[in-house]
Protein backbone atom coordinates (compact mmCIF):
# COMPACT_ATOMS: atom_id res chain seq x y z
CA UNK A 1 0.00 0.00 0.00
CA UNK A 2 1.17 3.54 -1.09
CA UNK A 3 1.68 6.36 1.38
CA UNK A 4 -0.26 9.17 0.96
CA UNK A 5 1.58 12.61 1.26
CA UNK A 6 -0.92 15.06 1.01
CA UNK A 7 -4.71 13.62 1.53
CA UNK A 8 -6.84 13.38 -1.69
CA UNK A 9 -9.21 16.85 -2.59
CA UNK A 10 -12.30 14.90 -2.35
CA UNK A 11 -15.73 16.36 -3.05
CA UNK A 12 -18.24 17.05 -0.08
CA UNK A 13 -19.57 13.84 1.55
CA UNK A 14 -16.48 11.99 0.87
CA UNK A 15 -13.65 11.07 3.12
CA UNK A 16 -10.12 10.72 2.51
CA UNK A 17 -8.00 8.10 4.08
CA UNK A 18 -4.55 8.46 4.89
CA UNK A 19 -3.32 5.11 4.23
CA UNK A 20 -0.82 3.37 6.31
CA UNK A 21 2.28 2.14 4.72
CA UNK A 22 3.34 -1.66 5.17
CA UNK A 23 6.66 -1.17 3.62
CA UNK A 24 5.78 -1.74 0.20
CA UNK A 25 6.58 1.33 -2.50
CA UNK A 26 4.35 -0.32 -5.65
CA UNK A 27 4.22 1.81 -8.60
CA UNK A 28 7.04 4.08 -7.14
CA UNK A 29 9.74 4.94 -9.63
CA UNK A 30 11.99 2.42 -8.07
CA UNK A 31 9.17 -0.02 -8.54
CA UNK A 32 9.31 0.59 -12.02
CA UNK A 33 12.82 0.91 -12.54
CA UNK A 34 13.14 -2.56 -10.92
CA UNK A 35 10.47 -4.37 -12.72
CA UNK A 36 11.22 -2.79 -15.95
CA UNK A 37 15.20 -3.86 -15.77
CA UNK A 38 14.77 -7.36 -14.25
CA UNK A 39 11.56 -7.65 -16.72
CA UNK A 40 13.93 -6.42 -19.99
CA UNK A 41 17.19 -8.63 -18.46
CA UNK A 42 14.66 -11.96 -18.35
CA UNK A 43 13.69 -14.66 -20.95
CA UNK A 44 11.23 -14.33 -22.19
CA UNK A 45 11.30 -10.73 -21.89
CA UNK A 46 8.13 -9.81 -19.67
CA UNK A 47 6.60 -6.40 -18.20
CA UNK A 48 3.85 -6.22 -15.31
CA UNK A 49 0.91 -5.52 -16.69
CA UNK A 50 0.19 -3.00 -13.54
CA UNK A 51 2.70 -0.41 -15.31
CA UNK A 52 0.07 0.08 -18.34
CA UNK A 53 -1.38 2.96 -15.84
CA UNK A 54 -0.14 6.06 -15.71
CA UNK A 55 -2.34 8.80 -16.11
CA UNK A 56 -2.26 8.54 -20.30
CA UNK A 57 -2.54 4.64 -19.90
CA UNK A 58 -5.71 4.86 -17.39
CA UNK A 59 -7.04 7.16 -20.00
CA UNK A 60 -6.13 5.19 -22.95
CA UNK A 61 -7.90 2.13 -21.10
CA UNK A 62 -11.01 4.59 -21.13
CA UNK A 63 -10.66 5.07 -25.11
CA UNK A 64 -11.06 0.98 -25.11
CA UNK A 65 -13.43 0.59 -23.27
CA UNK A 66 -15.55 2.33 -25.32
CA UNK A 67 -14.52 0.97 -28.52
CA UNK A 68 -16.60 -1.13 -30.90
CA UNK A 69 -14.35 -4.01 -30.75
CA UNK A 70 -14.33 -4.20 -27.37
CA UNK A 71 -17.51 -6.14 -26.44
CA UNK A 72 -16.51 -6.84 -22.39
CA UNK A 73 -17.07 -2.93 -20.92
CA UNK A 74 -20.78 -2.70 -22.53
CA UNK A 75 -21.87 -6.18 -22.28
CA UNK A 76 -21.30 -6.06 -18.53
CA UNK A 77 -22.45 -2.86 -18.43
CA UNK A 78 -26.01 -4.55 -19.79
CA UNK A 79 -25.65 -7.39 -17.58
CA UNK A 80 -26.04 -4.68 -14.18
CA UNK A 81 -28.88 -2.89 -16.11
CA UNK A 82 -30.72 -6.18 -17.16
CA UNK A 83 -30.15 -7.87 -13.92
CA UNK A 84 -29.46 -4.78 -11.28
CA UNK A 85 -33.06 -6.23 -9.20
CA UNK A 86 -32.09 -9.88 -9.26
CA UNK A 87 -28.45 -9.16 -8.18
CA UNK A 88 -29.08 -6.84 -5.61
CA UNK A 89 -31.45 -9.39 -4.35
CA UNK A 90 -29.57 -12.19 -4.70
CA UNK A 91 -26.84 -10.30 -2.88
CA UNK A 92 -28.97 -9.07 -0.34
CA UNK A 93 -28.44 -7.06 3.37
CA UNK A 94 -26.90 -3.44 3.49
CA UNK A 95 -23.53 -4.10 2.08
CA UNK A 96 -20.32 -1.65 2.24
CA UNK A 97 -18.93 -2.03 -1.39
CA UNK A 98 -15.55 -2.64 -1.77
CA UNK A 99 -14.14 -2.49 -4.81
CA UNK A 100 -10.97 -3.77 -6.52
CA UNK A 101 -9.27 -2.07 -9.86
CA UNK A 102 -11.84 0.12 -9.16
CA UNK A 103 -10.62 2.49 -12.43
CA UNK A 104 -12.81 4.99 -13.32
CA UNK A 105 -16.15 3.49 -11.04
CA UNK A 106 -18.24 3.81 -14.25
CA UNK A 107 -20.40 0.61 -13.90
CA UNK A 108 -20.28 0.55 -10.14
CA UNK A 109 -22.91 3.76 -10.58
CA UNK A 110 -25.55 1.16 -11.87
CA UNK A 111 -24.31 -1.50 -8.94
CA UNK A 112 -25.21 1.41 -6.45
CA UNK A 113 -28.22 2.26 -8.42
CA UNK A 114 -29.10 -1.26 -7.95
CA UNK A 115 -28.24 -2.47 -4.35
CA UNK A 116 -30.25 0.97 -3.55
CA UNK A 117 -28.11 1.17 0.54
CA UNK A 118 -24.90 1.33 0.33
CA UNK A 119 -23.41 2.25 3.84
CA UNK A 120 -20.14 3.13 2.09
CA UNK A 121 -18.07 2.56 -1.05
CA UNK A 122 -14.24 1.79 -0.40
CA UNK A 123 -12.80 1.85 -4.22
CA UNK A 124 -9.24 -0.13 -4.27
CA UNK A 125 -6.84 1.30 -7.52
CA UNK A 126 -3.31 1.64 -7.82
CA UNK A 127 -3.93 5.25 -9.76
CA UNK A 128 -4.63 8.21 -7.02
CA UNK A 129 -5.82 10.18 -10.23
CA UNK A 130 -8.20 7.59 -11.53
CA UNK A 131 -9.10 7.38 -7.60
CA UNK A 132 -9.78 11.28 -7.24
CA UNK A 133 -11.73 11.70 -10.70
CA UNK A 134 -13.87 8.80 -9.91
CA UNK A 135 -14.79 9.71 -6.21
CA UNK A 136 -15.67 13.01 -7.82
CA UNK A 137 -17.96 11.75 -10.29
CA UNK A 138 -19.60 9.59 -7.88
CA UNK A 139 -20.34 11.62 -5.40
CA UNK A 140 -22.03 13.76 -7.48
CA UNK A 141 -24.49 10.88 -8.47
CA UNK A 142 -24.74 9.39 -5.31
CA UNK A 143 -25.19 12.18 -2.92
CA UNK A 144 -24.27 11.54 0.79
CA UNK A 145 -22.42 8.18 0.25
CA UNK A 146 -19.22 8.05 2.36
CA UNK A 147 -16.22 7.45 -0.40
CA UNK A 148 -13.08 6.02 1.27
CA UNK A 149 -10.88 5.59 -1.40
CA UNK A 150 -7.58 3.22 -0.79
CA UNK A 151 -4.32 3.84 -2.99
CA UNK A 152 -2.98 0.39 -3.40
CA UNK A 153 -2.02 -2.97 -5.58
CA UNK A 154 -4.90 -4.94 -4.97
CA UNK A 155 -3.25 -8.26 -5.18
CA UNK A 156 -1.20 -7.15 -1.81
CA UNK A 157 -2.73 -7.43 1.54
CA UNK A 158 -4.55 -4.23 2.66
CA UNK A 159 -6.59 -2.78 5.55
CA UNK A 160 -10.40 -2.09 5.45
CA UNK A 161 -11.22 1.19 7.07
CA UNK A 162 -13.05 1.02 10.75
CA UNK A 163 -16.69 1.39 8.46
CA UNK A 164 -16.45 -1.79 6.76
CA UNK A 165 -16.73 -3.80 10.14
CA UNK A 166 -20.08 -2.28 11.37
CA UNK A 167 -21.79 -3.53 8.07
CA UNK A 168 -21.63 -6.71 5.98
CA UNK A 169 -19.47 -6.53 3.19
CA UNK A 170 -19.87 -7.04 -1.02
CA UNK A 171 -16.80 -7.25 -3.18
CA UNK A 172 -16.98 -5.89 -7.12
CA UNK A 173 -14.09 -6.81 -8.95
CA UNK A 174 -15.23 -5.79 -12.85
CA UNK A 175 -13.81 -5.37 -15.97
CA UNK A 176 -12.60 -9.32 -16.09
CA UNK A 177 -9.61 -7.96 -14.38
CA UNK A 178 -9.37 -11.03 -12.46
CA UNK A 179 -8.57 -12.77 -16.26
CA UNK A 180 -4.77 -10.70 -15.77
CA UNK A 181 -3.89 -12.98 -12.78
CA UNK A 182 -2.86 -16.48 -13.93
CA UNK A 183 -4.60 -19.43 -12.26
CA UNK A 184 -2.65 -19.66 -9.52
CA UNK A 185 -2.34 -16.01 -8.71
CA UNK A 186 -5.81 -15.61 -9.38
CA UNK A 187 -6.65 -18.37 -7.10
CA UNK A 188 -4.39 -16.36 -3.97
CA UNK A 189 -6.31 -13.09 -5.20
CA UNK A 190 -9.44 -14.66 -4.07
CA UNK A 191 -8.16 -16.04 -0.73
CA UNK A 192 -6.50 -13.06 0.12
CA UNK A 193 -10.39 -11.12 -0.55
CA UNK A 194 -11.63 -13.78 1.29
CA UNK A 195 -9.53 -12.96 4.41
CA UNK A 196 -9.92 -9.15 3.92
CA UNK A 197 -13.81 -8.75 3.32
CA UNK A 198 -14.27 -12.02 5.68
CA UNK A 199 -17.01 -14.42 6.76
CA UNK A 200 -20.85 -13.58 5.52
CA UNK A 201 -19.48 -11.91 2.74
CA UNK A 202 -20.54 -11.87 -0.78
CA UNK A 203 -18.52 -10.89 -4.33
CA UNK A 204 -19.64 -10.13 -7.21
CA UNK A 205 -16.91 -10.66 -10.06
CA UNK A 206 -17.09 -10.00 -13.91
CA UNK A 207 -15.21 -12.92 -15.74
CA UNK A 208 -14.55 -12.75 -19.82
CA UNK A 209 -16.11 -16.03 -20.96
CA UNK A 210 -14.09 -18.36 -24.02
CA UNK A 211 -15.58 -17.45 -27.31
CA UNK A 212 -15.02 -17.49 -31.10
CA UNK A 213 -11.53 -16.31 -32.11
CA UNK A 214 -13.15 -13.99 -34.48
CA UNK A 215 -15.05 -11.76 -32.03
CA UNK A 216 -12.11 -12.21 -29.20
CA UNK A 217 -8.92 -10.94 -31.18
CA UNK A 218 -10.43 -7.80 -32.57
CA UNK A 219 -11.42 -6.78 -28.67
CA UNK A 220 -7.54 -6.79 -28.23
CA UNK A 221 -6.64 -5.52 -31.83
CA UNK A 222 -8.70 -2.92 -32.63
CA UNK A 223 -8.78 -1.30 -35.99
CA UNK A 224 -8.26 2.46 -34.93
CA UNK A 225 -5.11 0.92 -33.37
CA UNK A 226 -6.05 2.10 -29.60
CA UNK A 227 -5.26 -0.97 -28.14
CA UNK A 228 -1.70 -0.75 -29.78
CA UNK A 229 -1.34 3.24 -28.40
CA UNK A 230 -2.21 1.56 -24.73
CA UNK A 231 0.51 -1.25 -25.24
CA UNK A 232 3.19 0.87 -26.81
CA UNK A 233 2.29 3.55 -23.99
CA UNK A 234 4.36 1.29 -21.63
CA UNK A 235 7.48 1.86 -24.09
CA UNK A 236 6.44 5.40 -23.96
CA UNK A 237 6.29 5.76 -20.00
CA UNK A 238 9.75 4.24 -19.66
CA UNK A 239 11.20 6.98 -21.90
CA UNK A 240 9.23 9.71 -19.86
CA UNK A 241 10.16 7.94 -16.75
CA UNK A 242 13.13 6.01 -16.79
CA UNK A 243 15.08 7.99 -19.41
CA UNK A 244 14.53 5.42 -22.25
CA UNK A 245 15.27 5.65 -25.60
CA UNK A 246 12.76 3.15 -27.65
CA UNK A 247 11.63 4.68 -30.83
CA UNK A 248 8.19 3.78 -30.83
CA UNK A 249 7.94 3.07 -34.62
CA UNK A 250 10.53 0.36 -34.76
CA UNK A 251 7.89 -1.81 -32.45
CA UNK A 252 4.49 -3.53 -32.67
CA UNK A 253 1.65 -3.82 -30.56
CA UNK A 254 0.83 -8.11 -30.87
CA UNK A 255 -2.66 -9.98 -29.27
CA UNK A 256 -2.40 -13.72 -30.12
CA UNK A 257 -4.62 -16.11 -28.32
CA UNK A 258 -3.49 -19.21 -26.71
CA UNK A 259 -5.62 -22.32 -27.26
CA UNK A 260 -3.54 -24.70 -23.95
CA UNK A 261 -3.42 -21.75 -21.48
CA UNK A 262 -6.94 -20.35 -22.79
CA UNK A 263 -5.97 -16.85 -22.81
CA UNK A 264 -5.18 -13.69 -24.78
CA UNK A 265 -1.42 -12.75 -24.53
CA UNK A 266 -0.05 -9.51 -25.38
CA UNK A 267 3.51 -8.62 -26.70
CA UNK A 268 5.34 -5.68 -28.05
CA UNK A 269 7.36 -6.83 -31.10
CA UNK A 270 10.85 -5.70 -31.65
CA UNK A 271 10.73 -4.69 -36.07
CA UNK A 272 14.39 -4.35 -36.22
CA UNK A 273 17.72 -5.89 -34.88
CA UNK A 274 18.08 -2.76 -32.47
CA UNK A 275 19.77 -1.74 -28.94
CA UNK A 276 17.63 0.36 -26.27
CA UNK A 277 18.76 2.31 -23.46
CA UNK A 278 16.88 2.38 -20.03
CA UNK A 279 18.06 4.42 -16.47
CA UNK A 280 21.78 3.89 -18.20
CA UNK A 281 20.99 -0.24 -19.06
CA UNK A 282 21.47 -1.77 -23.08
CA UNK A 283 19.41 -3.84 -24.51
CA UNK A 284 19.97 -5.60 -27.49
CA UNK A 285 16.80 -7.08 -29.05
CA UNK A 286 16.64 -8.95 -32.19
CA UNK A 287 14.08 -8.41 -35.16
CA UNK A 288 10.70 -10.20 -34.06
CA UNK A 289 11.60 -10.50 -30.10
CA UNK A 290 9.58 -10.18 -27.80
CA UNK A 291 8.58 -8.26 -24.83
CA UNK A 292 5.19 -10.03 -23.05
CA UNK A 293 2.96 -7.13 -21.35
CA UNK A 294 -0.55 -9.13 -20.10
CA UNK A 295 -2.37 -12.14 -19.85
CA UNK A 296 -6.12 -11.93 -20.47
CA UNK A 297 -7.28 -15.34 -19.17
CA UNK A 298 -10.70 -16.48 -20.98
CA UNK A 299 -12.91 -19.06 -18.52
CA UNK A 300 -16.37 -20.92 -19.38
CA UNK A 301 -18.63 -20.64 -16.12
CA UNK A 302 -17.66 -23.88 -14.99
CA UNK A 303 -14.03 -23.21 -14.86
CA UNK A 304 -14.51 -19.97 -13.13
CA UNK A 305 -16.60 -21.46 -10.63
CA UNK A 306 -13.89 -23.98 -9.59
CA UNK A 307 -11.34 -21.75 -9.53
CA UNK A 308 -13.40 -19.37 -7.08
CA UNK A 309 -14.09 -22.56 -5.16
CA UNK A 310 -10.57 -23.22 -4.95
CA UNK A 311 -9.98 -19.69 -3.53
CA UNK A 312 -12.40 -20.52 -0.71
CA UNK A 313 -15.59 -19.21 -1.96
CA UNK A 314 -18.76 -21.29 -2.68
CA UNK A 315 -20.12 -20.41 -6.51
CA UNK A 316 -23.70 -18.63 -6.04
CA UNK A 317 -25.16 -17.33 -8.73
CA UNK A 318 -24.19 -16.11 -12.10
CA UNK A 319 -25.08 -13.79 -14.82
CA UNK A 320 -24.61 -14.35 -18.75
CA UNK A 321 -25.85 -12.01 -21.79
CA UNK A 322 -27.70 -14.40 -24.00
CA UNK A 323 -24.64 -13.77 -26.67
CA UNK A 324 -22.64 -15.74 -23.99
CA UNK A 325 -19.84 -13.01 -24.07
CA UNK A 326 -19.60 -12.39 -20.58
CA UNK A 327 -20.58 -13.45 -17.17
CA UNK A 328 -21.25 -11.93 -14.28
CA UNK A 329 -20.41 -14.23 -10.65
CA UNK A 330 -21.90 -13.87 -7.82
CA UNK A 331 -19.68 -15.73 -4.82
CA UNK A 332 -20.10 -16.23 -1.09
CA UNK A 333 -18.10 -16.57 1.97
N1 LIG B 1 -8.88 -6.43 -18.07
C1 LIG B 1 -8.81 -6.05 -19.48
C2 LIG B 1 -8.95 -7.29 -20.32
O1 LIG B 1 -8.28 -8.27 -20.07
C3 LIG B 1 -7.52 -5.33 -19.75
C4 LIG B 1 -7.27 -5.01 -21.21
C5 LIG B 1 -8.17 -4.72 -22.16
C6 LIG B 1 -6.02 -4.98 -21.88
N2 LIG B 1 -7.55 -4.51 -23.35
C7 LIG B 1 -6.26 -4.66 -23.21
C8 LIG B 1 -4.72 -5.21 -21.49
C9 LIG B 1 -5.24 -4.57 -24.13
C10 LIG B 1 -3.71 -5.11 -22.43
C11 LIG B 1 -3.96 -4.79 -23.73
O2 LIG B 1 -9.75 -7.34 -21.21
Amino acid sequence: MTELDEPLDLPDGSEALAVKSDGQIDSSHEDLRVAVLTGLARRPRSIPCRFFYDAVGAELFEQITRLEEYYPTRTETALLETYGADIAESVGLPRVLVEFGSGSSRKTSLLIDALGEVPAYIPIDISAESLQSAAAWLSARHVGLPILPLIADFTKTCTLPKIAERHARLGYFSGSTIGNLTHEEAKIFLASAARLLGKGSAFLIGVDLKKDLSILLPAYDDGAGVTAAFNLNLLERINRELDGDFELKRFAHEAIYNDRAGRIEIYIVSLANQVVHVDGHAFAFAKGERIHTENSHKYTVAEFQALAHSGGWSPAKVWVDPANLFSLHLLRL
